[in-house]
């Protein structure tokens, strides 16, 4: 069984989506620990009360983000994972860090990449008066919010949607996608060719989830 580690810095309800995946018998793999660069990040307790292995280093605590890089890095290599995931983990990694995962380092971001990387998405999505808006789960390279797309989630932005409801629409999708992407790494369904993701499932439009509400 693949082993993953889990990086979050708060609230951590996509960490609690791949626990809550495991424990239904959907997602095989074994969650060696979650870490945190936050002492206060909810996730830590979630993770604890679901017997996962939780560890805490201080961003803060280090002279620039290469120290921090490789405290963190030294911190997950010590549970040889195959996949490392990052939910929430509101850092920017540093370039050495992200070579060092190359092909094994995932990430969840709230909008339809290449559209709106970065903070604020769904506000951003408001103000651009865009029609559809969703989230995008990809293999990390050293450019922030940017890789290999490996599946993605589209929802409606509606008429009276503010920042708070359209982020609850794309976060609903976003529990849905995320186990679905570590589970295809896990049964081995996933292959980069050429910087793209190759996706070996039968279903063609797998990678593609149109909410509900879009229909
Ligand atoms: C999610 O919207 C995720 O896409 C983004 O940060 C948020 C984290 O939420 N990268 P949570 O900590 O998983 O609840």
């Amino acid at each position: 069984m693949k082993n993953i580690v889990i990086l979050i810095s708060g609230r951590g309800s996509n960490m609690e989506a791949l626990i809550a995946a495991r424990e239904a018998g959907q997602l095989p793999v074994n969650i060696a620990a979650v870490i945190s660069n936050r002492p206060d990040a909810k996730g830590l307790e979630t993770a604890a009360r679901a017997g996962i292995t939780t560890h805490f280093i201080d961003h803060k605590a280090f002279a620039g983000r290469e120290a921090f890089d490789a405290a963190l890095a030294e911190c997950i290599d010590g549970f040889a994972p195959d996949l490392v995931v990052l939910a929430g983990f509101m850092r920017i990694l540093s370039e050495g860090f992200v070579r060092r995962y190359e092909g094994r380092l995932m990430n969840i971001h709230p909008s339809l990449l290449p559209s709106f990387p970065g903070l604020h998405t769904h506000q951003r999505a408001l103000d651009e008066g865009v029609r559809i808006h969703g989230c995008t789960v990809h293999f990390v390279t050293p450019a922030l919010d940017h890789g290999p797309v490996i599946i993605q989630a589209a929802v409606p932005v509606v008429d009276g949607d503010d920042e708070a409801t359209l982020a609850a629409r794309v976060l609903r999708q976003e529990h849905l996608v995320y186990p679905q992407a570590v589970r295809w790494f896990a049964e081995g369904k996933l292959a980069l060719v050429d910087g793209r993701v190759r996706l070996a499932v039968e279903a063609g439009n797998a990678a593609v989830l149109i909410a509900p509400e879009v229909r």
